[in-house]
This record gives structure tokens, sequence and C-alpha cells, in this order.
């Protein structure tokens, strides 16, 4: 016989249930079969869709999330944002922006010309006598604008306009309103979006990976793992534990009240979770001296909140925004107040040569890899069923359940538009010719 026997994966015996060590036998995956379902996202939620400073005034720019694509002008300060797909032949309206006056868009190809905020086909540009103006139109989608962020509420064409919730209950916790829930022992109070003076520094990048791999590694604690060789972990001689175990029922808070964010928290640096430091076996300990406390939360429609993180009196939210159903735009944003004109000085200038350069590439580009990694398992779907979770991944199963139970609708996967054909000859084209698929249209060049 061999030496070299292959190894085989141990299969389930009779006196060993295999699907209560897994943590996610079939009835516990029956009850996050939604999530399963939402290859292309979660509908009729708000998503970020540009910076503040991506849109000038007069600027029209084109993107697409959970298949939709969403054209953006902004006029007079303010932000409209409408179906990106003419009614008439479906070009992209944002492919060559064609704007004669402040409160219409018109299609670059034959004329069609939409209002701005209600979106009605308001006249043809050479044919104003047709008998379909005014009769017809395309989706508007409202717009919230804070603290140097655009959102959009990305909505079904006919998700009611009276029923769009407020951002805040698509955007994580805030603190102190928060703090006698959730205290935070270690760390001063959170900023938030919303506050007051609240400066929003960061950048957003294409993923090529499903939406849900890429959130689920954001709150995911054994993920650590791949951080540990990380610059900005070793030259600040960081503690950053092996893996952190749940050791208590009561490790994940979830929340799910009327009127606010639907998420999870995770009592992160308390006893209900282990972090570990070493493994004996293996002879493998961490080496760092300085703490690092941190704590991590995530609301639908997948808002990743890191309290304390990089440093004190920042934090970091992270969107995973489905543009198609193999790819995602990651949002990386760190948020901290700044009430005086030195301490955002100061602020920038820390973002420029440590935060940008060591976080939010550094460190989270390590990220960027692993989802990618994980991408072909999940891709054709039999990844849900063949995943082995241990412990750890408590945090994702809860993450599932509750996204399940909380979404606003399951976006159906596009018709007519970007991604909708995997091996579209224009997609290929534009793979030969080093243009990976994006968020953002390409504008037709003369
Ligand atoms: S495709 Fe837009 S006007 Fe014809
Ligand atoms: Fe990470």
């Amino acid at each position: 016989m061999s030496d070299n026997a292959p190894v085989r994966r141990r299969k389930a015996t009779s006196n060993q249930d295999s699907g209560s060590l897994r943590k996610n036998d079939q009835k516990t995956q029956s009850q996050y079969q939604p999530y399963k379902d939402a290859e292309w996202g979660f509908i009729n939620h708000w998503y970020p869709a540009l910076f503040s400073n991506e849109l000038a005034e007069d600027q029209v720019e084109g993107i697409q999330i959970c298949g939709v694509q969403i054209v953006l002008r902004r006029v007079d300060g303010k932000v409209f944002a409408l179906k990106d797909q003419c009614v008439h032949r479906g070009v992209r309206l944002s492919a060559k922006p064609m704007c004669f006056n402040k409160e219409t868009i018109s299609c670059w190809y034959h004329g069609f010309t939409f209002n701005l905020e209600s979106g009605n086909l308001d006249t043809i540009v050479g044919n104003p006598d047709d008998k379909l103006i005014d009769t017809t139109g395309i989706t508007t989608y409202a717009v919230e604008e804070i603290s140097g962020m655009i959102f959009v509420f990305v909505r079904e064409d006919d998700f009611p306009d009276e029923d769009v919730p407020p951002l805040s209950h698509d955007l994580p916790i805030r603190f102190p309103e928060s703090s006698e829930e959730y205290p935070h022992p270690l760390w001063p109070p959170a900023p938030s979006l919303m506050d007051e003076n609240a400066i929003s520094r960061g950048i957003h990048r294409t993923g090529e990976a499903n939406w849900r791999i890429a959130c689920e590694n954001g709150f995911d604690n054994a993920h650590i793992l791949v951080h540990q060789d990380n610059t900005i972990v070793q030259s600040n001689n960081w503690v950053l534990p092996l893996g952190i175990r749940p050791v208590s029922d009561d490790c994940i808070t979830t929340f799910e009240e009327e009127g606010g964010p639907k998420g999870l928290m995770q009592w992160l640096f308390t006893d209900r979770w282990e972090p570990i430091l070493e493994n004996k076996k293996l002879g493998v300990k961490v080496a760092g001296v300085n703490s690092r406390f941190y704590r991590t939360s995530v609301v639908m429609p997948g808002v990743l909140m890191v309290e304390n993180w990089p440093e004190e009196h920042i934090v970091q939210y992270e969107w995973y925004v489905p543009i198609t159903d193999d790819t995602y735009e990651y949002w990386e944003v760190l948020v901290k107040v700044c009430a005086t004109e030195k301490e955002l000085k100061d602020y920038e200038y820390r973002y420029k040569t440590v935060f940008k350069p060591l976080a939010l590439h550094g460190f989270n580009d390590c990220d960027l890899y692993a989802r990618e990694a994980m991408q072909d398992y999940y891709a054709d779907g039999t990844g849900w069923d063949n995943e082995q979770l241990v412990d750890t991944d408590v945090s994702a199963i809860i993450w599932r359940k509750l996204a399940s139970r909380n979404h606003r609708g399951i976006a159906k996967p596009a018709k007519g538009s970007q991604g909708s054909i995997k091996s579209s000859s224009i997609r290929l084209r534009n793979i030969t010719d080093g243009k990976s698929p994006g968020y953002r249209v390409d504008k037709i060049e003369e």
C-alpha cells in the first residue's frame, strides 16, 4: 500500500450527528432560504451611490445597484436619481449625458426627455407631438446626501413612494443614544454619519464576488487570521487574536424593533467571546503587546460598523453593494466628528498618510482577495449546502436568519442590464480589453 494514501473527507457516521456539529444543518438552512435566494441583493433599501465629491454641479453619472441601472444628476446642489434605462430602446442615459435645462434629462439616442423629479416623459426632442408623451416615464429614486455621501433608495418600480423609510433605518445604530443598551467601556462612543460635523473619508472599489460573501467576511471573527501580517498590525505591535470564539449563548444581540435599523451586535472583548492568542499544537503565538479593542455590528441591507477602528474616536463603516450576482461595490468609510478646522486638517493628514494606505488598502486588501477566493465555491449555489461551519460561524448564521426575516424585497435577477448575461459579447470584449466588469457606466467617447 502506498504511504501517500489519499486523505478523504470525513463522512458522518450513524452515531454522530454531523448536522449539529456543522451548525448549519438542513433545519437551520431552511430558516435562511430568502438569504440564499438573494443573489442579486435585497431591494427596497438605502445604498450609498457616490461620494458627494464624485458628483459636481451639473455632472451626470451612471451606476448599477442590485442589477438596477441608475443615473444621477446634480442640479443647483440637489441630486436626482432615475432609472438609467430609456423606455424607448433601453440605452443608458448616462452613457452620453444630454441635458437642455435644469428640469429634465434627455436620451442622447432619439431624444426621449424625462422629468428629473417625476420621471415623466415630458417631450421627445425631434417628435414633440407624439402620443406617447406624458403617458409613460422611468422610475425615480429617493436621494439623501449626508456627511459627504450620496445615498439612493433602490426600489422596485412599484414600491410606493410613501413607504420609503428614513435613511437612518438602513444605517448602523447610533451613540450615545445606544450607549446604555450597548455599553462601550473600552472606548469612547462611536461617531455616526448622521452626527453634526461628521466627516466621512474613504474609498469604494469593485470586488469580484457575490455581495453576501463579502458581507459575511466583514464580521467573521475567525477571518482575523488573514490580517496577522498586515503592516498596520505589526508596526503598532497590536495584539490581534488568531481567532475569537463565542463562549456564551448571548455573544450576539439582535435588534429588530419597528422604526429603526435591523441588525446584530457582537459583544467582542467581553467575557462572551474568547480571544485565541496561541495554538499549542502548532506552536503559534500572537506576538503583539498593545491592545486594540474593537466591536463589530451589521445592519440591513449589509452595513458593517467597526467601532473604535482604526483608532479611538473613529468608526469604520463598510457596505458591500450588490452590482450583479458576481460583483459588488466595496465601500470603506471612516467617520470622525471634526468640530474645528484644525481637527479636520489633522484628521485629513492622518487619513492620507496612515488610514488610507494602511487600513483601507493594506488591511482591507486582504479581505478583497479572501472574498474572491470564496466566489467559485458559492457561485453556483452549492457552497451554501456544502460548507461545514463551526462555532465561530454563529455570526454568519444569525445574520442570514435576521436578513431573511427583515429584508424589504429580494432583488430579481437583472433583465436587460449589465451582467444579466455573463457571456455577452460586450462583457467579453471589455474583459479582453483589460476592463473588469464595473460599477459605473462606460461613457461613450466621441
Ligand atoms: S433609446 Fe432613448 S430615445 Fe431611443
Ligand atoms: Fe477583514
